[in-house]
């Protein structure tokens, strides 16, 4: 009981089928849970400029998809405050803060970091802020003293450097922030799921995802198309699990009762999978099976985004709403960090009392 949630997705596209199995369905099980006083769900306007400061475009016309896409999966703006980052100016100057207790060689060896400079090709032409956005990502993080973060493994470096600075302040300054905790998806087949290519990750610039918004038939024609197993040829070839897509989508997203409605001459996923690898089985009924599932699951999101599309401004409004609430809780933690750090100067009657006693025997 009582803990605080804050996570965040770059409003850099809209989201995918991968988003939703690594950690909106998470969310909206976290949010109806009960089990926490205040969520915060993050659309991190500030962190995607980093990398696209050049294209301001791109993330303003992205913020509003990713509120669509959270609110049709369920987050419900009456027990979680959506906000955007920008909107929060306190998380800017606490990261000025943090950027004391961080130096140079720790963040080259963030290994989210160091990837993405050796993919961009940066080499020491990176960014300044790019560089630094860990430590923006700490103040994401520590302003509304979040205990639990869930975010896929690829952030789990950010958090700990959220950790290390935390540790470090309060032993700095005294007991202000509160120490995070990851939350990783629970389910191995969510933690990463593949392009539907069978690449390792969904991306955008890959063209193999399935966005949580794509209609009906373009949900069809992209799982029908899916990667599998390149060496099962005829049905009666025996088939491979490991590696074939089909297979680790109804990992991330099958449950008994689907083989109930849809696939009843098996059992389960077992059955299934133990069926596919002595052969006899297709690779047109594994994905029609696959298709049913991911419709029935996309079907309700779908739904619900076409609601809010009707009222673009209302969204617009519960963000801006949001982002209020927002301010005022990192407003307080800020203004206790100030305190802490002694730099509070005009609220601090006592400072001024001692630093008139100090010049009083000069008249
Ligand atoms: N880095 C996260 C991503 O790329 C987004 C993010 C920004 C975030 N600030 C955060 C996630 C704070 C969790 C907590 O998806």
């Amino acid at each position: 009981m009582g803990g605080i949630i804050l996570t965040g997705d770059r409003p850099t596209g809209r989201l995918h089928l991968g988003h939703y199995a690594g950690s909106l369905r998470r969310r909206v099980e976290l949010q109806n849970s009960g089990n926490f006083d205040e969520l915060y769900f993050m659309i991190a306007d500030v962190q995607a400029l980093t990398d696209n400061f050049d294209r301001p475009q791109r993330v303003r016309q992205n913020v509003i998809e990713v509120a669509l896409d959270w609110l049709s999966c369920g987050i419900d703006p009456s027990k979680a405050s959506l906000f955007v980052q920008s909107y929060v100016t306190e998380l800017t100057e606490m990261t000025i803060y943090f950027m004391n207790l961080v130096t140079v060689s720790r963040l080259e060896r963030n290994p989210t970091v160091k990837s993405e400079i050796q993919m961009r090709q940066f080499e020491r032409n990176i960014p300044a802020g790019f560089f630094c956005y860990p430590i923006s990502q700490a103040s994401d993080i520590t302003a509304f003293k979040a205990t639990v973060v869930p975010v896929g493994e690829d952030q789990a470096p950010m958090i700990e450097q959220t950790r290390e600075i935390v540790h470090k302040f309060n032993s700095l300054y005294g007991e202000v922030l509160v120490m995070p905790n990851i939350m990783l998806p629970d389910n191995k087949a969510c933690m990463r799921l593949p392009g539907t290519d069978g690449k390792a990750k969904m991306s955008k610039s890959l063209g193999n995802c399935i966005y949580l918004s794509d209609d009906r038939e373009t949900v069809r024609q992209k799982i029908m198309s899916m990667f599998t197993d390149p060496t099962h040829i005829k049905i009666t070839d025996p088939g491979k699990i490991e590696g074939n897509t089909v297979f680790t989508y109804l990992d991330a997203f099958c449950s008994d009762e689907h083989f109930e409605r849809y696939l009843p001459e098996f059992a389960c996923l077992d059955d299934l999978k133990e069926h596919y690898q002595k052969g006899g089985v297709g690779d047109v009924k594994i994905k029609k099976f696959l298709n049913n599932i991911i419709q029935e699951t996309l079907e309700p999101i779908r739904q619900r985004r076409s609601e809010f599309e009707k009222d673009i401004p209302y969204v617009y409004e519960i963000l801006k709403k949001g982002s209020d609430r927002a301010r005022e809780k990192a407003g307080q933690t800020l203004y206790e960090m100030r305190s802490a750090m002694q730099i509070n100067y005009f609220d601090d009657a006592e400072l001024i009392r001692q630093q008139a006693e100090k010049y009083s025997g000069n008249e």
